[in-house]
């Protein structure tokens, strides 16, 4: 949510920062803009509502030519505090237009910061509660005990910020000077050779450098061309987390496809293959940065999943597996609900956290709090070093590699895949499972891989019954057991991408109310249970269809392969590969991510960036 990017180094800082934009637009497209240092003590700023490209063609209309220079810092913007304007467009300047600043997340006490220095005489431009820390630090450098010390003013500034933010700062009498702070927000920096990036995701400077820093909670840092110096926000010397980028550049780009989102979709073998390796040794389940001993696990009684939206459905799927392989009970919550609610929680609970940007503040608050009641926290997680990791008490981390498309798909299948490694060690830890049995789940897990390349090779005419039903106002989406959690995601994928009315039921709530929906020709998504592993559920599902089809519903089965009884009912029928019961959300999802991907290209939309939406909510 917001990217943001600051650079200092040899080259054009307009092109630098520009790109990195480019390459951080699924973080936010409300709008975007940069600022650009001379060395003469002049900035330059540009921004403009809107995406990325309405600024291109805002600086090619003013000219490149005004936008010289090689320190530079720029924005792209999901707004929270003021309407998606020029006016509230990053970077905000001071009143002598020498310092910028560029922002994301929210500063809390923005109201009173503001009051008290529009009591001092500044005139605000903008809305945004970014514009308070500029003219904070403008005032500290103007006339605090600071005065005239551009880093120092910025420390006294952030100071006094409440909230959840990054900043960076730069000012025109201080060109080789980049400050930039963050509270549980994201701040990578990029080291290179006499140039330094500081950025809300490696993404931005990975054409450049492949060594970053990660920051900690509460620090700063100072960047010039060859040196960076992290502290604390009261400017005692910390250290930063250096790591090495291993993921390539081709992995940030579309490499062929039309949208990112195709080509996540089509990444999901790979995905999942890189999410299970390694993590059974010996017949042993291990899981990342394991901070729990395996006493710990023992001593588990019950499990919260939290997590939001497609995280959210996959801790669905959990539920199904840990209860069923560890026999304790599960519950499922929305990361956002779950604080308000007063949960009972204790030592012996796991909270599971899935988050796959690690940043999403609903989700993080659910670790705090259920950290304060003392339970023990795991997250599953495809950020390295994101912030719900970096409070967790253990990390499984989902090697989907980038995901820019803003509606999530690879991580989906990464998520289901770890959150099914968490329920495996807990069965090894308490013993619901024997070693063979494990590693023969951990095996059919594997497997999966080469069942959903396969399964992807066969979507076209999933992809042509998505252009007929492109002008649909609303379609529904039903399953049962753990095609339940299946249809809400295929549900969640329709309304997000094509703005299409879509909602998934539990098949057998059909008659408790939504019936009253099905009208003639309504679509109908059918994820339908396996005949063999769920023949109960099965033949109930052949009841509804019928049921629905009699009130004029037109249904699209997916239904595994020599599924006769589903075939004979269907009114089009896509047909999978049969696989275990719990597997199959592994493939019944990818059809419908591709059905939702199609609807919304064929109605001439941006698939990977949706309206109002940005890939990780970094506010409440
Ligand atoms: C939907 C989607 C969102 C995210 C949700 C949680 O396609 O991507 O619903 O799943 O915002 O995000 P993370 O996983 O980053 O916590």
């Amino acid at each position: 949510m917001c990217g943001i990017v600051g650079y200092v180094g040899q080259r054009d800082a307009l092109d630098v920062v520009v790109e990195a934009l480019r390459r951080m637009e699924y973080r936010g497209y409300d709008s975007a803009g940069v600022a650009i240092l001379d060395g003469n003590g002049h900035t330059t700023v540009e921004k403009k509502a809107g995406r990325l490209e309405n600024l291109d063609k805002q600086i090619a209309a003013v000219g490149r030519d005004t936008l010289v220079g090689h320190t530079g810092m720029g924005h792209t913007r999901w707004a929270t505090h003021g309407q998606p304007t020029d006016r509230n467009a990053h970077p905000h300047v001071s009143t002598d237009g020498k310092l910028a600043v560029v922002h994301n997340g929210i500063i809390e006490n923005y109201a009173p910061l503001r009051a008290e220095l529009e009591a001092g005489g500044i005139e605000f431009s903008s809305d945004t509660d970014t514009e308070t820390a500029v003219h904070l630090v403008e005032r500290e450098y103007e006339r605090g005990p600071y005065a005239g010390d551009f880093v120092a003013s910025a420390y006294a500034a952030l100071r006094r910020l409440e909230g959840a933010f990054t900043l960076v700062f730069t000012h025109s009498d201080h060109p080789d000077t980049i400050v930039a702070a963050r509270r549980s927000t994201p701040l990578v920096v990029g080291v290179g050779e006499g140039e330094m990036f500081v950025s809300s995701d490696v993404t931005a400077f990975i054409e450049h450098t492949r060594n970053a820093v990660e920051l900690g909670q509460d620090q700063v840092v100072v960047i010039t061309a060859d040196t960076y110096t992290i502290t604390d926000f009261d400017g005692t010397a910390s250290d930063g987390k250096p790591f090495h980028i291993d993921w390539d550049l081709a992995a940030a780009e579309k490499g062929g496809f039309d949208f990112f989102m195709e080509k996540e979709i089509a990444e999901q073998p790979e995905a999942l293959a890189s999410t299970l390796s390694g993590h059974l040794e010996n017949g042993r389940i291990v899981l990342d940065e394991q901070r729990l001993t395996d006493q710990d696990l023992r001593d588990v009684d019950k499990v919260f999943v939290v997590a939001c939206g497609t995280a959210y459905n996959a801790g669905l799927l959990a539920k199904y597996a840990i209860e069923h392989w560890v026999r304790i009970p599960v519950e499922v919550e929305l990361a956002s609900e779950f604080r308000y609610r007063d949960p009972v929680l204790d030592r012996s609970t796991l909270v599971v956290a899935i988050s796959q940007s690690g940043e999403t503040a609903d989700t993080l608050e659910a670790v705090r709090h259920a950290k304060e009641q003392n339970a023990r926290v795991l997250a599953i997680c495809n950020t390295n070093g994101a912030q719900i990791p970096r409070e967790s008490d253990a990390v499984l981390y989902t090697h989907a590699g980038p995901e820019i498309g803003v509606a999530s798909t690879k991580c989906f299948l990464a998520q289901i895949a770890a959150a099914y490694l968490v329920g495996l060690a807990l069965a090894q830890a308490r013993g619901t499972k024997y070693a063979d049995e494990v590693a023969r789940e951990f095996d059919a897990m594997e497997q999966m891989s080469a069942v959903i390349a396969d399964v992807l090779t066969t979507m076209d005419p999933v992809r042509e019954l998505a252009r007929d039903l492109a002008k649909a106002d609303t379609v529904l989406f039903i399953g049962r057991h753990v095609g339940y959690p299946v249809a809400l995601e295929g549900a969640l994928k329709l309304k997000e991408l094509a703005y299409i009315h879509a909602e998934g039921f539990a098949a057998g709530e059909l008659k408790h109310g939504p019936i009253a929906l099905i009208e003639d020709g309504l679509p109908v998504i059918v994820v339908m249970p396996s005949r063999e592993g769920r023949a109960v559920l099965h033949s109930k599902m052949v009841s509804n269809i019928r049921e629905i089809q009699a009130r004029g519903a037109r249904t699209i089965v997916i239904a595994e392969a020599d599924d006769e009884g589903a075939a004979a009912v269907a009114d089009h029928l896509i047909v999978i590969p049969k696989t275990p019961t719990l597997l199959q959300p592994l493939v019944t999802t990818v059809p419908l991510q591709i059905f939702a991907a199609t609807v919304a290209a064929t109605r001439g939309y941006d698939v990977d960036k949706p309206r109002n939406l940005a890939k990780s909510v970094t506010v409440e």
